[in-house]
């Protein structure tokens, strides 16, 4: 794709990943994605913010064939998908300069081994003037590795943000035209890596509220006209009212676990609770981790298979303990042959997470009226306590 203006002198350009389904080796990418770049062209000075993975240099390379001289390329986050092809920009503009965080210079060189020496690095705060056009860098360290920065191009009120309020999202539309569609992406996009240092994104959100801007560029997804949608959906991420919803992430080998599972959803749809079920051979944990930002209670269903829970069930707890939820309440049902410390382990797995473990409900072979019964209790006790708690 060429280039496109976005405003006079500021283009976007990199490129739509519209085949990616995986990043990291690890998160979904139901949608695909894109890895923006920027070009400002100043008065004086032009610089390029943020590359792409050298893999995929070539778009990018066909693009820079409209650039005949670079001043600066500004790295805002070391990761490869945005850093990956800046040696072979340095080779092909040797004159130009690599802008960057202290941290991330360190970073960058180890890497991708750029020397030092063309490394310049900024302060928090500090300005770059183009001539007609400035950028201020702004520290927002975690969002989601500690070096990242975010910059404000102040003539046009443009925040470059990097990762922060990326979607994965492949369109061509370059701006978010569906917010409803956007919302969704970079929700999941927030739970899967931001979440977890949902302490530091606060300050993040706080620190640039003292900015008037007019449109955000992430380096993810589509740019958002209306940074206010994006902004609040961030705060009532990080801060918002837990709802009144119970996350079920499960497995079952012999029927047994999902006949309780099935049972207990019943039981919570009676009292009022919301569910939302993920049977763990098939789910796409993007769509659990996107259920974890606001849940009042996980309930992990699993059976006991070689005397622990079954390793899908072991994932799930794993993944919530490392994203770090707000969820209140814990608990564990399930089926067990004839023994096994299923409760023990996953309760040993989740430190990171500030919860009340609730009484599971583990029973022996296939559910009888007792474990119903068992599952009712369960049921009505995350009901009560999710109305003192005012969860809606
Ligand atoms: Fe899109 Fe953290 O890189």
């Amino acid at each position: 794709m060429n280039p496109r203006k976005i405003k006079d002198n500021i283009y976007w350009m990199g490129l739509v990943d519209w085949d990616r389904r995986l990043f990291d080796s690890l998160i979904p990418l139901p949608d695909g994605t894109s890895y923006n770049a920027f070009l400002i062209k100043g008065s004086e000075k032009t610089v390029l913010i943020d590359a792409v993975e050298s893999s995929l240099y070539y778009e990018l390379e066909a693009q820079l064939d409209t650039v005949a001289k670079l001043d600066y390329v500004i790295s805002l986050h070391a990761e490869q998908d945005h850093s990956g092809c800046i040696p072979q920009i340095l080779s092909r503009y040797p004159d130009a300069k690599l802008i960057t965080s202290p941290k991330a210079k360190g970073i960058l060189m180890d890497l991708l081994h750029i020397s030092g020496e063309s490394i310049i690095t900024v302060k928090d705060g500090e300005t770059l003037s183009l001539g007609d056009k400035t950028l201020e860098f702004i520290f927002t360290p975690w969002v989601h590795w500690p070096e990242t920065m975010v910059a404000f191009l102040k003539e046009d009120k443009i925040l470059f943000s990097c990762d922060f309020f990326g979607s994965h999202i492949a369109s061509t539309d370059l701006f978010v035209t569906d917010e409803a569609r956007v919302y969704e992406a970079a929700k999941r996009y927030y739970a899967e890596i931001m979440m977890p240092f949902r302490n530091i994104i606060r300050k993040n959100l706080e620190k640039i509220s003292a900015y008037d801007i007019d449109l955000i560029a992430p380096s993810h997804g589509q740019l958002y006209p209306r940074p206010s949608f994006i902004i609040d959906a961030h705060k009532d991420w990080v801060d918002g009212p837990l709802k009144n919803k119970v996350v079920i992430p499960y497995v079952s080998m012999h029927q047994s676990t999902r006949k309780m599972v099935d049972y207990f959803i019943s039981s919570l749809v009676e009292k009022g609770v919301s569910v939302e079920r993920f049977n763990l051979v098939v789910t796409d944990i993007g769509k659990l981790a996107i259920a974890l930002v606001d849940a009042g209670t996980i309930v992990i269903g699993t059976p006991t298979v070689l005397a622990g829970p079954h390793p899908n069930a072991v994932y799930s707890a794993f993944l919530a303990n490392a994203l770090r939820p707000r969820t209140k309440f814990l608990s564990i049902i399930g089926s067990y042959g004839w023994g096994g410390k299923t409760v023990e382990i996953l309760a040993g797995m989740i430190p990171n997470l500030k919860v009340e473990v609730i009484e599971p409900v583990l029973v022996k072979g296939l559910p009888s009226e007792d474990a119903f019964k068992a599952l009712d209790n369960l049921a009505e006790t995350i009901a009560t306590k999710h109305k003192e708690q005012g969860f809606k």
